[in-house]
Protein backbone atom coordinates (compact mmCIF):
# COMPACT_ATOMS: atom_id res chain seq x y z
CA UNK A 1 0.00 0.00 0.00
CA UNK A 2 1.11 3.64 -0.74
CA UNK A 3 1.71 5.99 2.14
CA UNK A 4 0.79 9.20 1.39
CA UNK A 5 2.00 12.36 3.17
CA UNK A 6 1.56 12.95 6.35
CA UNK A 7 5.11 14.46 6.84
CA UNK A 8 3.50 16.62 9.29
CA UNK A 9 2.37 14.29 11.47
CA UNK A 10 5.14 11.83 11.35
CA UNK A 11 7.58 14.59 11.85
CA UNK A 12 5.35 15.50 15.66
CA UNK A 13 4.83 11.92 16.78
CA UNK A 14 8.82 11.20 15.44
CA UNK A 15 10.14 13.91 17.87
CA UNK A 16 7.92 13.60 20.65
CA UNK A 17 8.83 10.23 20.54
CA UNK A 18 12.43 11.09 20.81
CA UNK A 19 11.96 13.98 23.62
CA UNK A 20 11.97 13.25 27.28
CA UNK A 21 8.54 12.39 28.72
CA UNK A 22 6.81 14.15 30.47
CA UNK A 23 3.09 13.44 29.92
CA UNK A 24 0.95 11.23 28.43
CA UNK A 25 0.14 11.45 24.62
CA UNK A 26 -3.43 11.19 23.12
CA UNK A 27 -3.78 11.06 19.71
CA UNK A 28 -7.06 11.65 18.19
CA UNK A 29 -9.17 11.83 14.88
CA UNK A 30 -12.03 10.90 12.84
CA UNK A 31 -12.59 7.45 12.53
CA UNK A 32 -10.19 6.16 9.62
CA UNK A 33 -8.16 9.13 9.46
CA UNK A 34 -4.70 7.77 9.49
CA UNK A 35 -4.04 7.61 13.00
CA UNK A 36 -2.76 3.59 13.30
CA UNK A 37 -1.12 4.06 9.67
CA UNK A 38 0.66 7.20 10.92
CA UNK A 39 2.08 5.67 14.42
CA UNK A 40 2.97 2.28 12.63
CA UNK A 41 5.34 4.48 9.88
CA UNK A 42 6.91 6.40 12.64
CA UNK A 43 7.95 3.08 14.60
CA UNK A 44 8.93 1.54 10.83
CA UNK A 45 10.69 5.21 10.50
CA UNK A 46 12.59 4.47 14.25
CA UNK A 47 13.10 0.89 14.41
CA UNK A 48 17.21 1.77 14.31
CA UNK A 49 17.04 4.13 17.01
CA UNK A 50 17.58 3.11 20.31
CA UNK A 51 14.02 3.34 21.07
CA UNK A 52 12.42 0.14 22.25
CA UNK A 53 7.97 0.22 21.46
CA UNK A 54 5.77 -1.99 23.26
CA UNK A 55 3.07 -1.61 21.03
CA UNK A 56 -0.57 -2.83 21.73
CA UNK A 57 -2.98 -2.86 19.28
CA UNK A 58 -6.58 -3.64 20.47
CA UNK A 59 -8.63 -3.05 17.66
CA UNK A 60 -9.06 -6.86 16.45
CA UNK A 61 -10.85 -7.40 20.07
CA UNK A 62 -14.83 -6.60 20.19
CA UNK A 63 -14.20 -5.52 24.20
CA UNK A 64 -11.29 -7.75 25.29
CA UNK A 65 -12.00 -9.62 28.03
CA UNK A 66 -9.12 -9.48 31.35
CA UNK A 67 -7.84 -12.70 30.53
CA UNK A 68 -7.13 -11.87 26.70
CA UNK A 69 -5.79 -8.50 27.68
CA UNK A 70 -3.27 -10.55 29.91
CA UNK A 71 -2.38 -12.77 27.27
CA UNK A 72 -2.36 -9.63 24.55
CA UNK A 73 0.08 -7.70 26.90
CA UNK A 74 2.90 -10.19 28.64
CA UNK A 75 4.21 -13.12 27.23
CA UNK A 76 5.74 -15.93 29.64
CA UNK A 77 9.64 -15.61 29.34
CA UNK A 78 12.88 -15.83 30.91
CA UNK A 79 13.28 -11.80 29.27
CA UNK A 80 12.04 -8.88 30.89
CA UNK A 81 10.76 -7.76 27.43
CA UNK A 82 10.56 -9.63 23.84
CA UNK A 83 9.04 -9.76 20.41
CA UNK A 84 5.52 -8.89 20.24
CA UNK A 85 4.54 -12.04 17.71
CA UNK A 86 1.17 -10.57 16.83
CA UNK A 87 3.01 -7.75 15.45
CA UNK A 88 6.11 -9.26 13.38
CA UNK A 89 6.35 -6.92 10.90
CA UNK A 90 6.73 -4.22 12.81
CA UNK A 91 9.75 -5.08 15.41
CA UNK A 92 7.85 -4.46 18.33
CA UNK A 93 8.01 -5.76 22.10
CA UNK A 94 5.59 -7.00 24.43
CA UNK A 95 6.10 -7.03 28.71
CA UNK A 96 7.79 -10.60 29.86
CA UNK A 97 6.51 -12.32 32.74
CA UNK A 98 8.01 -15.60 34.49
CA UNK A 99 7.26 -19.13 33.49
CA UNK A 100 5.29 -19.81 36.73
CA UNK A 101 3.42 -17.08 36.98
CA UNK A 102 -0.42 -18.04 37.49
CA UNK A 103 -2.75 -15.74 35.71
CA UNK A 104 -5.63 -16.96 37.29
CA UNK A 105 -4.64 -15.19 40.74
CA UNK A 106 -3.46 -11.74 39.47
CA UNK A 107 -3.90 -8.69 41.18
CA UNK A 108 -3.51 -4.88 39.71
CA UNK A 109 -0.24 -4.15 41.57
CA UNK A 110 1.58 -7.29 40.40
CA UNK A 111 0.42 -6.49 36.63
CA UNK A 112 1.63 -2.79 37.43
CA UNK A 113 4.99 -4.77 39.08
CA UNK A 114 5.70 -6.58 35.67
CA UNK A 115 5.49 -3.48 33.31
CA UNK A 116 7.25 -1.48 35.84
CA UNK A 117 10.22 -4.11 35.70
CA UNK A 118 10.13 -4.42 31.79
CA UNK A 119 10.31 -0.39 31.35
CA UNK A 120 13.21 -0.11 33.76
CA UNK A 121 14.98 -3.62 31.95
CA UNK A 122 14.91 -0.77 28.44
CA UNK A 123 16.18 1.91 30.60
CA UNK A 124 19.00 -0.38 32.11
CA UNK A 125 19.88 -1.05 28.89
CA UNK A 126 20.70 2.59 27.33
CA UNK A 127 17.29 2.58 25.28
CA UNK A 128 14.24 4.32 25.47
CA UNK A 129 10.87 2.38 26.03
CA UNK A 130 8.23 4.14 24.42
CA UNK A 131 4.64 2.69 25.21
CA UNK A 132 1.89 3.00 22.84
CA UNK A 133 -1.96 1.65 22.79
CA UNK A 134 -4.04 1.67 20.05
CA UNK A 135 -7.80 1.84 20.65
CA UNK A 136 -7.06 1.53 24.45
CA UNK A 137 -10.65 2.51 25.14
CA UNK A 138 -11.34 -1.21 24.75
CA UNK A 139 -9.71 -1.85 28.24
CA UNK A 140 -12.94 0.48 29.32
CA UNK A 141 -14.71 -2.49 31.17
CA UNK A 142 -11.98 -4.63 32.51
CA UNK A 143 -12.29 -4.74 36.27
CA UNK A 144 -9.66 -6.92 38.42
CA UNK A 145 -9.76 -7.53 42.42
CA UNK A 146 -12.05 -5.37 44.57
CA UNK A 147 -13.83 -4.41 41.36
CA UNK A 148 -10.50 -1.88 40.69
CA UNK A 149 -11.21 -0.61 37.04
CA UNK A 150 -8.04 -1.40 34.69
CA UNK A 151 -8.39 1.66 33.11
CA UNK A 152 -8.24 4.10 35.93
CA UNK A 153 -5.51 2.61 37.63
CA UNK A 154 -3.42 2.10 34.28
CA UNK A 155 -3.85 6.32 33.89
CA UNK A 156 -2.14 6.48 37.62
CA UNK A 157 0.55 3.77 36.68
CA UNK A 158 0.97 6.32 33.19
CA UNK A 159 1.24 9.50 35.07
CA UNK A 160 3.99 8.24 37.08
CA UNK A 161 5.93 6.48 33.92
CA UNK A 162 5.55 9.88 32.19
CA UNK A 163 5.18 13.36 34.54
CA UNK A 164 6.52 11.80 38.02
CA UNK A 165 9.36 9.32 36.77
CA UNK A 166 9.94 10.42 32.88
CA UNK A 167 11.12 6.76 32.24
CA UNK A 168 8.32 6.03 29.33
CA UNK A 169 5.98 7.51 26.90
CA UNK A 170 3.06 6.52 26.72
CA UNK A 171 1.07 6.98 23.49
CA UNK A 172 -2.93 6.38 23.64
CA UNK A 173 -4.83 6.26 20.46
CA UNK A 174 -8.44 6.31 19.70
CA UNK A 175 -10.95 6.67 17.21
CA UNK A 176 -13.77 7.20 20.00
CA UNK A 177 -13.91 10.76 21.13
CA UNK A 178 -16.61 10.86 23.75
CA UNK A 179 -13.76 9.04 25.27
CA UNK A 180 -11.52 11.22 24.60
CA UNK A 181 -14.02 13.90 26.16
CA UNK A 182 -14.00 11.72 29.59
CA UNK A 183 -10.14 11.80 29.45
CA UNK A 184 -9.73 15.03 29.11
CA UNK A 185 -12.23 15.67 32.05
CA UNK A 186 -10.78 13.18 34.14
CA UNK A 187 -8.94 14.26 37.17
CA UNK A 188 -6.18 12.03 37.18
CA UNK A 189 -4.87 13.53 33.64
CA UNK A 190 -5.22 17.17 34.43
CA UNK A 191 -1.92 18.56 33.43
CA UNK A 192 -0.58 15.25 32.96
CA UNK A 193 -1.80 14.61 29.58
CA UNK A 194 -1.47 15.95 25.82
CA UNK A 195 -3.57 15.72 22.81
CA UNK A 196 -2.66 15.33 19.03
CA UNK A 197 -5.32 15.41 16.15
CA UNK A 198 -5.07 13.71 13.27
CA UNK A 199 -7.39 14.97 11.00
CA UNK A 200 -8.75 14.71 7.26
CA UNK A 201 -5.74 15.31 5.03
CA UNK A 202 -5.66 18.76 3.48
CA UNK A 203 -7.14 19.93 0.07
CA UNK A 204 -3.68 21.18 -1.51
CA UNK A 205 -2.31 17.48 -0.48
CA UNK A 206 -5.17 15.89 -1.92
CA UNK A 207 -4.75 17.83 -4.77
CA UNK A 208 -0.85 16.96 -5.04
CA UNK A 209 -1.69 13.55 -4.48
CA UNK A 210 -3.51 13.07 -7.79
CA UNK A 211 -2.46 15.18 -10.03
CA UNK A 212 0.78 12.69 -9.20
CA UNK A 213 -1.12 9.57 -9.92
CA UNK A 214 -2.46 11.13 -13.00
CA UNK A 215 -6.03 12.23 -12.59
CA UNK A 216 -7.04 15.27 -14.88
CA UNK A 217 -7.61 19.30 -13.49
CA UNK A 218 -11.28 18.37 -14.32
CA UNK A 219 -11.58 15.26 -12.17
CA UNK A 220 -9.34 17.07 -9.81
CA UNK A 221 -11.51 19.72 -9.40
CA UNK A 222 -14.33 17.75 -9.14
CA UNK A 223 -12.93 15.33 -6.70
CA UNK A 224 -11.43 18.16 -4.09
CA UNK A 225 -15.18 19.22 -2.83
CA UNK A 226 -15.54 15.51 -1.75
CA UNK A 227 -12.35 13.99 -0.60
CA UNK A 228 -10.95 14.14 3.24
CA UNK A 229 -9.81 10.78 4.06
CA UNK A 230 -6.61 8.99 3.02
CA UNK A 231 -7.83 5.71 2.00
CA UNK A 232 -10.68 7.39 -0.68
CA UNK A 233 -7.45 8.24 -2.88
CA UNK A 234 -6.67 4.84 -2.96
CA UNK A 235 -9.99 3.56 -3.60
CA UNK A 236 -10.64 6.23 -5.97
CA UNK A 237 -7.01 5.19 -7.95
CA UNK A 238 -8.53 1.62 -7.72
CA UNK A 239 -12.07 2.42 -9.00
CA UNK A 240 -10.45 4.36 -11.83
CA UNK A 241 -8.54 1.44 -13.04
CA UNK A 242 -11.56 -0.68 -12.67
CA UNK A 243 -13.65 1.71 -15.03
CA UNK A 244 -15.61 3.90 -12.46
CA UNK A 245 -15.78 7.78 -13.13
CA UNK A 246 -14.56 9.96 -10.12
CA UNK A 247 -17.95 10.88 -10.05
CA UNK A 248 -19.47 7.52 -10.15
CA UNK A 249 -17.35 6.39 -7.57
CA UNK A 250 -18.61 9.57 -5.33
CA UNK A 251 -21.88 9.17 -6.03
CA UNK A 252 -21.90 5.76 -5.15
CA UNK A 253 -19.87 6.72 -1.60
CA UNK A 254 -22.82 9.16 -0.57
CA UNK A 255 -25.12 6.60 -1.43
CA UNK A 256 -23.90 4.05 1.00
CA UNK A 257 -23.31 6.58 3.88
CA UNK A 258 -26.83 7.95 3.24
CA UNK A 259 -28.55 4.74 3.39
CA UNK A 260 -26.45 4.26 6.32
CA UNK A 261 -27.83 7.03 8.03
CA UNK A 262 -31.44 6.76 7.04
CA UNK A 263 -31.13 3.32 8.67
CA UNK A 264 -29.77 4.69 11.83
CA UNK A 265 -32.26 7.47 11.98
CA UNK A 266 -34.71 4.77 11.52
CA UNK A 267 -34.02 2.06 13.61
CA UNK A 268 -33.61 4.54 16.89
CA UNK A 269 -35.96 5.36 19.22
CA UNK A 270 -34.52 8.82 19.50
CA UNK A 271 -37.40 11.08 18.50
CA UNK A 272 -37.07 11.98 14.67
CA UNK A 273 -37.28 15.83 14.72
CA UNK A 274 -34.92 16.29 17.17
CA UNK A 275 -32.68 14.03 14.87
CA UNK A 276 -33.03 16.34 12.05
CA UNK A 277 -33.38 19.39 13.67
CA UNK A 278 -29.51 18.87 14.88
CA UNK A 279 -28.48 17.44 11.34
CA UNK A 280 -30.01 20.70 9.72
CA UNK A 281 -26.88 22.50 12.23
CA UNK A 282 -24.68 20.88 9.03
CA UNK A 283 -26.95 22.19 5.89
CA UNK A 284 -24.98 25.28 5.36
CA UNK A 285 -21.63 25.14 7.19
CA UNK A 286 -19.04 22.02 7.99
CA UNK A 287 -18.82 22.39 11.27
CA UNK A 288 -20.14 23.93 14.19
CA UNK A 289 -19.12 24.87 17.51
CA UNK A 290 -20.35 23.29 20.56
CA UNK A 291 -20.47 26.14 23.00
CA UNK A 292 -22.04 28.45 21.07
CA UNK A 293 -24.33 26.51 18.63
CA UNK A 294 -25.59 23.33 20.52
CA UNK A 295 -28.43 23.41 23.59
CA UNK A 296 -28.49 20.98 26.66
CA UNK A 297 -31.77 19.46 25.01
CA UNK A 298 -29.60 19.11 21.45
CA UNK A 299 -27.16 16.77 23.39
CA UNK A 300 -28.51 13.15 23.43
CA UNK A 301 -28.99 13.47 19.33
CA UNK A 302 -25.42 14.51 19.28
CA UNK A 303 -24.26 11.94 21.18
CA UNK A 304 -25.96 9.22 19.46
CA UNK A 305 -24.55 10.76 16.39
CA UNK A 306 -21.08 10.75 17.28
CA UNK A 307 -21.37 7.34 18.98
CA UNK A 308 -22.34 6.16 15.30
CA UNK A 309 -19.59 7.86 13.66
CA UNK A 310 -21.84 9.92 11.88
CA UNK A 311 -19.80 13.23 13.50
CA UNK A 312 -16.84 13.81 15.18
CA UNK A 313 -16.69 15.30 18.33
CA UNK A 314 -13.18 17.69 18.66
CA UNK A 315 -13.34 18.45 22.32
CA UNK A 316 -9.73 20.15 22.31
CA UNK A 317 -10.83 22.30 19.70
CA UNK A 318 -14.71 22.58 20.66
CA UNK A 319 -15.76 21.71 17.87
CA UNK A 320 -18.24 19.48 15.66
CA UNK A 321 -18.28 18.25 12.32
CA UNK A 322 -19.31 15.12 10.22
CA UNK A 323 -16.60 12.18 10.30
CA UNK A 324 -15.72 13.08 6.76
CA UNK A 325 -16.97 15.05 3.79
CA UNK A 326 -18.78 12.73 2.40
CA UNK A 327 -20.77 11.89 5.33
CA UNK A 328 -21.37 15.93 5.27
CA UNK A 329 -22.93 15.59 1.57
CA UNK A 330 -24.77 12.38 2.80
CA UNK A 331 -25.82 14.33 5.44
CA UNK A 332 -27.54 17.27 3.63
CA UNK A 333 -28.79 14.99 1.28
CA UNK A 334 -30.96 13.40 4.20
CA UNK A 335 -32.19 17.22 5.20
CA UNK A 336 -33.08 18.49 1.65
CA UNK A 337 -34.95 15.23 1.15
CA UNK A 338 -37.11 16.10 3.80
CA UNK A 339 -37.96 19.60 3.04
N1 LIG B 1 -1.22 8.38 4.86
C1 LIG B 1 -1.88 7.37 4.30
N2 LIG B 1 -1.63 6.99 3.03
C2 LIG B 1 -2.31 5.99 2.45
N3 LIG B 1 -3.29 5.28 3.06
C3 LIG B 1 -3.59 5.61 4.33
C4 LIG B 1 -2.91 6.65 5.02
N4 LIG B 1 -3.45 6.77 6.26
C5 LIG B 1 -4.40 5.82 6.32
N5 LIG B 1 -4.50 5.11 5.20
C6 LIG B 1 -5.46 4.03 4.95
O1 LIG B 1 -6.73 4.42 5.45
C7 LIG B 1 -7.37 3.37 6.17
C8 LIG B 1 -7.66 3.83 7.57
O2 LIG B 1 -6.45 4.15 8.22
P1 LIG B 1 -6.24 3.87 9.77
O3 LIG B 1 -4.83 4.21 10.08
O4 LIG B 1 -6.71 2.51 10.13
O5 LIG B 1 -7.21 4.96 10.40
P2 LIG B 1 -7.57 5.23 11.94
O6 LIG B 1 -6.60 4.45 12.77
O7 LIG B 1 -7.44 6.70 12.08
O8 LIG B 1 -8.99 4.79 12.10
C9 LIG B 1 -6.40 2.20 6.09
O9 LIG B 1 -6.85 1.34 5.07
C10 LIG B 1 -5.07 2.79 5.73
O10 LIG B 1 -4.30 1.91 4.95
MG1 LIG C 1 -6.90 2.93 14.16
Amino acid sequence: MKFYDREKELNYLKTYCQLEPNSILFVYGPKSSGKSTVMRRVIKELENSNIVFFYYNLRKYATPTRDEFLRVFFEKSDKKYLLNKLELNLGVCKFGIEENFDFNNLCLNDVFAKINESINAVVEEGKKPVLIIDELQKLKNIYFNGGKSLLNELFNLFVSLTKMEHLCHVICLTSDTLFIDEIYRNSTLKNASEYYLIDWLRKGTIRNILKEEGFSEEEINYALDYLSLPYEISQLINNKKLGLSVEQTIKQWINVEKDGLKYLIDTTDLDEEGLYNVLSKFKDKIKISYDKEVKKEEMKYLKFLIENEILFYDVINGIIKPTSIIEWHAIKEIINAMQ
